[in-house]
Formats: structure tokens, sequence, C-alpha cells
């Protein structure tokens, strides 16, 4: 009984392995859509970076875990479907609609809402469950963690034009992170 148990441990690590091969293959679309998603936010800048020096402000995106290929594939998920829902509670509000061009943001928060869409599909496919809160671990609450910045800076800032160019700059560079986790699930 225990070996048996132990080959079927060894038989789910297999298909959970990397690579995505338990089933959570995400189109291609969805990989361009990210890929417009980081373009989207790079066409919504305003100002020089030097202009905004003095708000410089670390987040500390929790970059190296994102980037070093150690996640589990319900946990990548996780933290894809986090990103994607903490970026829209950022931009898809009425301060934001007040900052940018709004149909560069309109374009943006429809992307962001449909790659999260996608990803619900994802993240319950892998976690066998309708409760998308179960692939949350470290990692995610991480990425929880960098958002909660963002929105005390923002508040700090009254919501300055350079506040939000700061802010925008660093989303996108998480974004750029993350490709390489989205890159990952679509093997
Ligand atoms: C943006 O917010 C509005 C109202 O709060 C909501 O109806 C809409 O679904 C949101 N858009 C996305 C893409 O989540």
């Amino acid at each position: 009984m225990a070996f048996v148990l132990s080959l079927l441990t060894a038989l789910v690590l297999v298909s959970y392995g990397p690579g995505g091969s338990l089933g959570c293959d995400l189109s291609l679309n969805h990989v361009l859509a990210g890929r417009e998603t980081r373009n989207l936010l790079k066409q919504m800048r305003r100002h020089s970076p030097h202009f905004c020096l003095q708000d410089r402000k670390d987040f500390a995106f929790p970059q190296e875990m994102v980037e070093g290929g150690q996640l589990q594939e319900a946990q990548a998920i996780s933290v894809l479907h986090e990103m994607l829902q903490q970026s829209l509670n950022v931009f898809n509000t009425t301060r934001s609609s007040a900052a940018w061009d709004t149909t560069i943001l309109e374009q943006l928060c429809t992307g962001l809402g449909e790659q999260l869409a996608d990803l619900d599909g994802c993240l319950q496919q892998v976690t066998g469950e309708e409760d998308s809160a179960l692939g949350r671990t470290g990692p995610t609450d991480a990425v929880t963690t960098y958002f909660k910045g963002i929105h005390v800076y923002l508040n700090e800032k009254e919501y300055s034009d350079c506040a939000w160019e700061i802010v925008r700059l660093d989303i996108r560079r998480a974004f750029s992170s993350s490709a390489s986790l989205q890159e990952r699930l679509r093997m």
C-alpha cells in the first residue's frame, strides 16, 4: 500500500511538474494579451522618468521569486491571477480615470479583465475546486503586499501625476517579470 501510494505521489508530482502538463495551457491569445498590457502601460507614459525622480519608491515586487522558476503550477497561476486582479483594483477606478487617457485606460482594463477570466478557468482546473483561493500561498501574499504598498503610496502622494507615473512604471516592470511565468504555463 505504501509503495502504491508513493508511486501515485510520484505520478502526481510528474504530471504537476513544470510545463503545465496538467491541462492549464494558456492560449497564445493570453500571452499576446499580456504583451498588449505591457505595451499599453508603456504608451501611457506622460513624463520623463527624470521629472519624477524625487518621488521614486521601491515597492519591493517579489521579482526573484517570480523569475526564479521555482513556483509550482498552481502557485504560478495564483500569482498571475493576483497581479491581474490587483492591477484592476489600481487602474479600474475613478481616481485612475482622472489621471490617465481614458481610451488607453479602458483598453488596459478590458485586457486585464479578459486575462483574469482566462486564469479563473485555469485555477479551477488546477486546484479542482470552485474556490480559487486554494492556490493561494506565500508567493501570492507577497504580490498582495506589493500592491498594498502601491495603494498606500498613491494615497500619501494624493494621487499626484508623478505618483501615478512611478506606479505605472513599477507595475509595468512587474508584468515584464511575470511574462516568464506566462510563457511557462503555455508550454
Ligand atoms: C471596472 O469597474 C466597473 C465598476 O466598478 C465594473 O463594472 C467593471 O466590470 C470593471 N471592469 C473590469 C474589467 O473588471
